[in-house]
């Protein structure tokens, strides 16, 4: 039997609709699939890392809830699906060693990651937007940290 909906429900599936059609990732076909493979691939990636896996692997005790989140980050970057709700930068200005070199080593491997993982003109869509992300948390430490920028 075909499922009765309400007005409000209605309204809810257009609204989402539209929106989801406005959001950076639909034209380049980015899904939550796509979202979730570059994710734990970058994260699988970046635990093994010399530098970067030990910074993680001291402060992330729960690595299943640390990736649902950030599937939720990138959801709500690509998708504007409006599901993550965290605090990026404060997170970053606990992260007393953060620095560009490492910032740039995330980068390298986050794009190697997504041409990997998603086809090509997401993995760019994906590469930009984190390269814009890193800028401005890189701004808001080094303010922090009272150095020239
Ligand atoms: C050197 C580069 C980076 C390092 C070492 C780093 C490290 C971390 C760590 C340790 C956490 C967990 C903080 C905690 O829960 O205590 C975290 C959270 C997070 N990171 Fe990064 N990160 C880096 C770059 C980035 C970039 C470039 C992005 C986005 C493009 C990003 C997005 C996030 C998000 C969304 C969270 C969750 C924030 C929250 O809990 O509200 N990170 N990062």
């Amino acid at each position: 039997m075909a499922s009765l909906k309400f007005p409000a429900d209605l309204d809810r599936e257009v609204r989402d609709q539209r929106r989801a059609r406005l959001a950076p990732g639909y034209a380049v076909g980015v899904t939550e699939e796509m979202i979730h493979a570059q994710v734990h691939s970058f994260y699988a990636r970046v635990r093994e890392d010399a530098e970067l896996g030990a910074i993680f692997n001291r402060r992330i005790a729960d690595w299943d809830a640390h990736l649902a989140k950030l599937c939720d980050f990138w959801s709500s970057v690509l998708l504007m699906t409006g599901r993550f709700h965290g605090a990026p930068m404060r997170a970053h200005l606990q992260v007393a060693e953060i620095n560009a070199p490492l910032f740039e080593r995330w980068l390298g491997l986050w794009a190697d990651t997504a041409q990997k993982v998603c086809p090509p003109e997401a993995a760019l869509l994906f590469t930009a937007r984190a390269r814009t992300i890193a800028s401005s948390l890189q701004l808001g430490i080094a303010a922090s940290r009272g150095e020239a920028v």
